[in-house]
């Protein structure tokens, strides 16, 4: 039985009618789906059994403390990136020794809380980085020293939309090999920090298997000169990037991908580290959005809703395909219209010239494949309050985001 499905004319997650929880919950509303979260986590843990392997879920994706521990308690480490998403994974009761710390720009205070945490490693992304983590290790008394990996940028092109790929020498995103054996040097004469591993990500919603094979072979052979200078690791770390499928595109062989990279690495002393945000919770989550109107002019059809690029901002930053469905019917009457929200941008679309049941005002729509990067990147652009996040279990749904009120907006400010 797949996750969102029609059953009778009627949308469903799970057991439970989206109809149903968006009477309970309101609309626009996000509503993910527990076992698919599981069962795609699930998925990769397997893939990667046959070799010493740790999934760091890349927090950014989806960041909800219901599905942080959903997959913590299902043996998930984290990929975090910020203070506040450290705050995050300990809220969920992660083990810090799971926890890995990658970004271009952390503060003294982001690498302060991180060491007292003890998580893994830093995913060190520039030689001042390097020297502020040691400075502060050293000014802290009764600190472990800092564990280190240097994010390499392999220069390679990682084939997605050019604002989520990375591991390009035009990027911002890591060092060149060469920089980073010079850092590895330094940072192995410092008693203030432990080399741990070498870790990359070359970009997001990436759906072929070579690049990924391309950046692997670029971080075992930084592995191999460190070794031959002396200097022993345990991890690789090969970041996140597994590409789903939005709409007909060929979906990535993860299958293959995983098995290359086994061959690969079970060739080697090191432990592999991934780290997926997307391919765990993109296809489990939808946002369900009410029509307010809908419109005609010469030229087009349009379908207002009541969420708009303030909930879902995918489509006006990236241009992104989402599929969108009807909650209470499969007509098979289409029109073609752009869906809009109510936001005073013309970017502010949720698809474009896109074929869809011929829906009236009332009628509920589901955004589907909305479960990665769709809540964490909504604003309270025009004053609007952000949605609500549900986690649907069987016939149970729960709600685990409550939804903001215009009050708690204004209440950061003074007047
Ligand atoms: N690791 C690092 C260091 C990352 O920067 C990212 C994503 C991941 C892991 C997880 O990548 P994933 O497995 O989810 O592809 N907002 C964009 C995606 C930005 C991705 C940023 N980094 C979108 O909506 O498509």
């Amino acid at each position: 039985m797949s996750t969102f499905e029609y059953r009778d004319g009627r949308f469903f997650c799970e057991q439970a009618p989206i109809e149903s929880i968006a009477e309970r919950f309101g609309t626009p509303a996000y509503i993910y789906s527990r076992q698919r979260i599981l069962d795609n986590f699930r998925r990769l843990v397997d893939a990667f059994r046959d070799v010493s392997s740790l999934i760091c879920y890349s927090v950014k994706a989806n960041s909800n403390l219901a599905i942080l521990k959903l997959l913590r308690e299902a043996g998930a480490g984290f990929d975090i990136v910020s203070g506040g998403e450290l705050a995050r994974v300990g809220r969920a009761g992660a083990d810090p020794r799971t926890v890995v710390f990658s970004g271009v720009g952390k503060t003294a205070s982001e690498i302060d809380a991180a060491l007292r945490a003890r998580i893994l490693m830093f995913n060190v992304e520039s030689a001042g980085e390097l020297e502020r983590i040691e400075s502060r290790v050293r000014a802290a008394s009764q600190c472990e020293p800092g564990g280190i990996s240097i994010r390499i940028n392999p220069n390679v092109a990682a084939e997605t939309h050019p604002y989520i790929s990375t591991g390009e020498t035009i990027h911002k995103f890591g060092v060149t090999p060469g920089e980073a054996l010079e850092l590895y040097r330094r940072a192995a004469a410092s008693p203030h920090l432990r080399v741990r591993g070498v870790a990359c990500h070359i970009g997001s919603q990436i759906l072929a298997v070579e690049p990924f094979l391309e950046a692997l072979d670029e971080v075992l052979a930084v592995a191999e000169q460190l070794r031959s200078l002396g200097v022993t690791i345990q991890d690789v770390d090969m970041g996140g990037g597994f590409g789903i499928r939005y709409a007909d595109e060929p979906a990535l062989d993860l299958d293959r991908l995983a098995r290359e990279f086994i061959t690969r690495v079970r060739a080697t002393p090191y432990r592999l580290l991934v780290e997926p945000g997307r391919a765990v919770v993109g296809d489990a989550g939808i946002l369900v959005t009410r029509v307010l109107y809908v419109k005609q002019n010469p030229e087009k059809n349009f379908v207002i809703t009541d969420a708009g690029m303030n909930d879902l901002m995918r489509p006006a930053l990236y241009g992104s395909y989402h599929e969108i469905v009807a909650v209470g019917r499969r007509s098979e009457e289409r029109v073609r219209a752009d869906v809009v929200g109510p936001l005073c941008e013309t970017a502010d679309f949720l698809a474009r010239d896109r074929d869809l049941p011929d829906v009236k005002p009332g009628e509920l729509l589901a955004v589907l494949n909305a479960g990665a990067y769709g809540y964490v990147l909504a604003s309270n652009y025009n004053t609007r309050p952000r949605p609500a996040e549900v986690l649907v279990d069987g016939e149970h749904a729960e709600l685990v985001g409550r939804r903001e009120s215009v009050e708690e907006l204004m209440s950061r400010e003074s007047a």
